[in-house]
């Protein structure tokens, strides 16, 4: 994977969590959007300001944003943007640049994000995953935990890097696999968690910021 900092050095923007001015967040979605809707219910927003919603697709998440008046944009990963990849990285990341950003949240987001993208909001890209981390990487962390037969599985809040959910921890929290789980019941106790721990870690970014030396990176 790909880190390039090697020295402890502030990771979200200092200037903004010193100011009284609330971090200014986009959030990605592709789904049902439940993290988004805890998100919009929990987030403290003199803190914390959702200043939009993106999406590669129509899906409930800009669904729910939409009904709240909250700005969105949709950069569809259609036949065109397959065969031209770049051209889609770039169009993605002038649509998310638009609404300068300070952080960006990755909440179901179902399509990794191009080097530009990552390069041009390093550090501040944040992504939640329903694995504990670097057990069950990828689209079907659940079903991988289920089948491992592992005991204890959970969710990660983490930098987001070029990697498939390979950047540097910042937050887990366990969640007990139970004898008859099937996907969908463990994935909904394992969101129960993730969606409180994400509110959590934005809320501490806001207050605080996060550190990161190397592959490490810390909520302060
Ligand atoms: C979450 O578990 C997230 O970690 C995973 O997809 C799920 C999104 O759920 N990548 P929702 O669409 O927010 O309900």
């Amino acid at each position: 994977m790909l880190i390039r900092v090697t020295e402890a050095q502030p990771v979200a923007n200092p200037s903004n969590i010193s100011s009284a001015k609330p971090l200014r967040l986009v959030v990605l979605a592709s789904g049902f959007g439940s993290l988004l809707q805890s998100m919009l219910e929990m987030l403290d927003t003199a803190k914390v300001e959702i200043v939009a919603v993106g999406s590669d697709k129509d899906c409930p998440a800009l669904e729910r944003a939409q009904k709240l008046q909250i700005p969105t944009f949709k950069v569809p990963f259609d036949a065109e943007a397959k065969k031209d990849r770049t051209g889609w990285d770039l169009r993605f990341l002038e649509a998310v640049s638009a609404y300068s950003p300070d952080m960006i949240v990755s909440a179901g987001f179902m399509r990794i994000l191009g080097e530009s993208f990552v390069e041009a909001f390093k550090d501040r890209i944040i992504n939640t995953h329903p694995a504990l981390l670097p057990s069950f990487p990828g689209a079907h962390a659940v079903l991988d935990a289920l089948d491992y037969g592992v005991k204890v599985t959970g969710t990660t809040v983490h930098v987001v890097d070029t990697g498939v959910d390979t950047g540097p921890i910042l937050a887990q929290e366990p969640v007990v696999v139970e004898r008859d789980d099937t996907v969908e019941t463990l994935h909904e106790r394992i969101k129960v968690v993730e969606r409180r721990l994400l509110v959590d870690v934005l809320h501490s970014i806001a207050d605080r910021g996060m550190d990161r030396d190397g592959r490490k990176a810390y909520l302060k």
